[in-house]
């Protein structure tokens, strides 16, 4: 085929046949075709460089977005504020969202293992105590998880949460109380420091094959691939791996072992993005019961119906996903602050005499400022409004003038982001200072 003089067009999955004959690869993809002048290697290397670029990319754009949501949430909180809230809202819409490179959002569809349900009650806690020596870390707690139970563990750091999912994972002795364990429990228990226990001598294949039971042995392979492990990688020694490939490689292989209450300590540290994507996704469908400690608010929004908070040695439990519980905290912090408020009329709250860092003339000028800001913003918007107007005209192509309205268009809206964002940052100014 290579004497061959013609044109010749192959369709295969054999890449040597692939990269001896062919100079330009066409791929097929969602739809649309990629054209390529290359070798299949060299195709392979510029789809990996563009890979990579689409990543930082995309992980850039989300975070911009998250930030810019997180303001726009706490600015209609404010009565004076909605407006500016609104426009933001408007801008944010309008933004191209770059999408997450494909060959990951395809290998995105794994499952967790499972075996027969477990019976109605799955563990209790009655009345379990925990002292470390002199240090109590709880006492007196009653936890009961149901069958079909979806619960958050959360609290700062040192409150319990581990020690508590240890004592119910039968890997730590308690002071006083007791624990029942459900009939026909199969539990799996993902610890905090989960991938400092693989074999750093095994293989990532090994690591998985020695988890993997006898029906899973032919699903290996395709759960690497979802934690992007592909071809040489499963070859590589867990003592060669970076921080982020071995928190996958061990939540690839607890996934091989079925059971039906899983205990995930703090799955998501070290993952990224995609891995944590992958992980919710599988966990979101997994019919067992399920235990998560977690910081990740992201991570945890819509994954679990019951909050479980540790605080100084005490739980308190909210019937709803993280998202429920931060609202009902929320109210309740405002609540204390008020009462606190017309308890002691003189000093208000401890917290914000710390914060107060700018005085009252900074201030003054701080909100001329924003007024200026306001007015330019307010301008901007209607010389936008008024060319939005032009643009939907359908005779406005007709119009010798339409690039450089087009350009015109353009740079106001660049002009309003730019003012957005100055307003954005004096307000931030004012709201820490009072
Ligand atoms: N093996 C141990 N020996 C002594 N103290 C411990 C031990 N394990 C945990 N602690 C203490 O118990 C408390 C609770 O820890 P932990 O359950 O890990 O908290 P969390 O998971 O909520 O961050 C902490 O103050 C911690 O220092
Ligand atoms: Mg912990």
């Amino acid at each position: 085929m290579i004497e061959y003089p013609g044109t010749v067009i192959v369709i295969s999955h054999d890449i040597q046949f692939l990269e001896n004959v062919c100079n330009r690869i066409v791929e097929v993809e969602m739809g649309g075709i990629n054209d390529y002048k290359l070798s299949y290697r060299k195709f392979l290397e510029e789809k990996e460089k563009q890979r990579v670029v689409q990543i930082a990319a995309y992980e850039n754009q989300q975070k911009d977005i998250a930030q810019k949501e997180k303001t726009i949430n706490r600015f209609m909180a404010s009565a004076t504020k909605t407006k500016m809230a609104q426009s933001m809202q408007k801008l944010l819409e309008k933004v191209d969202r770059i999408e997450m490179p494909s060959e990951i959002t395809k290998a995105m569809h794994i499952r967790f293992a499972e075996v027969p349900r477990s019976g109605r009650d799955v563990i209790r806690t009655v009345d379990i105590s925990k002292s470390f020596g002199e240090k109590k870390v709880f006492s007196g707690i009653n936890i009961t998880i149901e069958r079909g139970d979806r619960i958050a563990f959360v609290g700062q750091n040192g409150q319990g949460k581990t020690t508590m999912a240890k004592i119910m994972a039968g890997l730590l002795d308690f002071t006083s109380g007791r624990v029942e364990a459900g009939s026909n429990l199969h539990l799996s228990y993902y610890a905090q420091n989960q991938s400092e226990l693989l074999d750093l001598k095994s293989t990532v294949m090994q690591v998985m094959e020695d988890k993997a039971p006898e029906e899973m042995r032919s699903r290996v392979r395709n759960i690497l691939g979802s934690f992007l492990f592909s071809g040489d990688d499963v070859d590589k020694k867990v003592m060669v791996l970076s921080g982020g490939e071995r928190a996958r490689l061990a939540m690839a292989s607890l996934i091989m072992k079925p059971c039906n209450f899983l205990i995930l300590d703090e799955p998501t540290n070290h993952l990224d993005i995609y891995s944590k994507e992958i992980l919710k996704n599988a966990l979101k469908d997994y019919g067992g019961s399920l235990l998560v400690i977690s910081h990740d608010r992201e991570f945890l929004a819509g994954l679990t119906n019951k909050v479980i908070e540790f605080k100084d040695g005490y739980t308190k439990e909210y019937l709803g996903d993280i998202e429920y519980f931060l609202d009902k905290k929320k109210m309740d912090n405002m609540r204390s602050v008020e009462l606190q408020k017309s308890d002691n009329g003189t000093n208000g709250s401890k917290d914000a005499v710390m914060i107060k860092k700018i005085d009252s003339e900074d201030l003054r000028r701080i909100k001329k400022q924003i007024s200026a800001v306001e007015r330019d913003i307010s301008k901007l918007e209607n010389d936008i409004g008024l060319l939005e107007l032009k643009l939907a005209d359908p005779n406005f192509y007709e119009n010798l003038h339409y690039v450089e309205t087009n350009k015109k268009y353009q740079s106001l809206q660049e002009n309003l982001e730019i003012k957005m964002l100055e307003w954005e940052t004096l307000s931030f100014e004012v709201e820490g200072s009072v």
